[in-house]
């Protein structure tokens, strides 16, 4: 089911529009779960048998399960299916947003006045200017420019992609794991908080939420996205505020910020990249603050089969990172920049959309933080986000 926006810069849908959109949620919908579930069971009625016959045990690995899927009927309508359907995300969209494109850039005009610092000179990296990132007609930026179209084009494409998984606000990761921090770590009270590549900051306005009195701050290099997502805050009465930077170079002191945050980010990444942010993370986190991130879950915390289904992205939908990103252990990344093994972490969350308010205290008492291998980061029905983070030590 697509989800209806309902903030100030929500475009009016007409009926051909609307149509248009559930249809294409719709048919993720079937994709991913339904033709999901043929695959797997073609893979475990097929595929593994023949498997064992030749070699005598099961794929060990996601590239052999891969190797193993590609010429595979199951496989092959699944995956030209998905395609033709992340392809229609954003071609169901993209009328709505250019018909409304001079009413959104003035009302953003105003909107973010006062809650936008861009950057015109800043280089846009290219992991973000030289594809069309999730097959995204302009990537993060299109034309350039304060334009807030990209901004739009990504609003509204989540609205058609995430089936409601996301919330009627989209910030179902933002909720479930500011949620799980401020219950997890109660005496944890953050005061400066940055939401590194916040896109639109959908998932930056929870931590607002979460914590009334902080300062929250939420960058990006796709400055059309920010002027977005910054009416986008102001008109939902969330004082945020957003800035272009380059999460490899911010521009801000050292320790500055209790609590610094991303999600969804890391695996748009290469691994050197990575490593910059989180050197950059290190810097600027004050003693005692909180490094966190909502990721994919790693393919070492999986099985084959699932590590294969996540990485699809990597072959077929133009996520050239994700792989890499995913065969790395998220505890190696964090004591590579310097936090110690002890301060690290990870949980699952439950999302509180799916599974209500109460599940994420629940999953806090009961100490399940493993990864479930067919719900941790798939969306579909029954998702749970997983997260990890590092503590920046104390002051002696
Ligand atoms: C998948 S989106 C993240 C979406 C959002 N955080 C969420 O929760 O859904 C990745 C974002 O990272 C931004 N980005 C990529 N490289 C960046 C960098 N080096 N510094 C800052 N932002 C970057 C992109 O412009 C894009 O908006």
């Amino acid at each position: 089911m697509a989800v209806v926006l309902k903030h100030a810069m929500k475009p009016t849908l007409n009926a051909e529009d609307m149509a248009r959109q559930r249809f294409v949620s719709g048919l993720r919908v079937f994709v991913l779960n339904d033709l999901a579930s043929d695959m797997r069971q073609a893979y475990d009625t097929r595929l593994v048998p023949s498997f064992k016959q030749t070699h005598g045990r099961e794929p060990a690995t996601g590239a052999e399960v891969h190797q193993l899927m590609r010429m595979d009927p199951a496989f092959t309508t699944y995956s030209a299916l998905r395609v033709t359907a992340q392809k229609m995300v954003w071609d169901s969209v993209a009328p709505v947003v250019k018909r409304e494109q001079a009413r959104v850039n003035e009302v953003a005009s105003q909107a973010s006045a006062g809650k936008l610092t861009t950057n015109p000179a800043m280089p846009i990296p290219r992991n973000v200017s030289a594809i069309d990132v999730h097959f995204m007609p302009g990537s993060y930026v299109g034309a350039g420019g304060d334009d807030v179209s990209p901004g739009a084009t990504y609003d509204q494409g989540l609205a058609v992609f995430s089936m409601g998984l996301m919330g009627a606000n989209l910030d179902d990761i933002g909720l479930s794991m500011s949620a799980y921090v401020s219950r997890k770590f109660p005496a944890f009270k953050p005061k400066r908080i940055l939401d590194l590549g916040c896109t639109i900051g959908h998932n930056t306005l929870p931590w607002k939420q979460a914590y009334p009195d902080a300062e929250v701050i939420g960058i990006d290099v796709a400055a059309g996205g920010l002027k977005y997502g910054a009416a986008r805050a102001k008109l939902q009465g969330v004082d945020v505020a957003f800035q272009q930077m380059n999460a490899e170079k911010l521009d801000f002191p050292d320790g500055s910020f209790d609590l610094v945050f991303s999600s969804m980010f890391l695996h748009e990444l290469s691994l050197k990249s990575i490593g910059r942010v989180f050197a950059e993370i290190k810097r600027v986190l004050r003693p005692g603050g909180l490094m966190l991130h909502m990721e994919l879950p790693p393919n070492t915390q999986m099985g084959p089969f699932e590590g294969f289904y996540l990485d699809w992205d990597c072959y077929y939908n133009v996520e050239p990172f994700y792989k890499a990103f995913r065969d790395q252990e998220p505890r190696d990344l964090a004591s590579r920049a310097g936090f110690k093994p002890e301060h690290y972490f990870q949980f699952v969350v439950p999302s509180v959309g799916s599974y209500g308010d109460a599940a994420v205290s629940e999953a806090i008492a009961a100490e399940s933080h493993a990864v479930n291998k067919e719900t941790t980061g798939r969306l579909a029905a029954g998702i749970q986000w997983f997260g990890f983070g590092a503590w920046q030590e104390r002051a002696q």
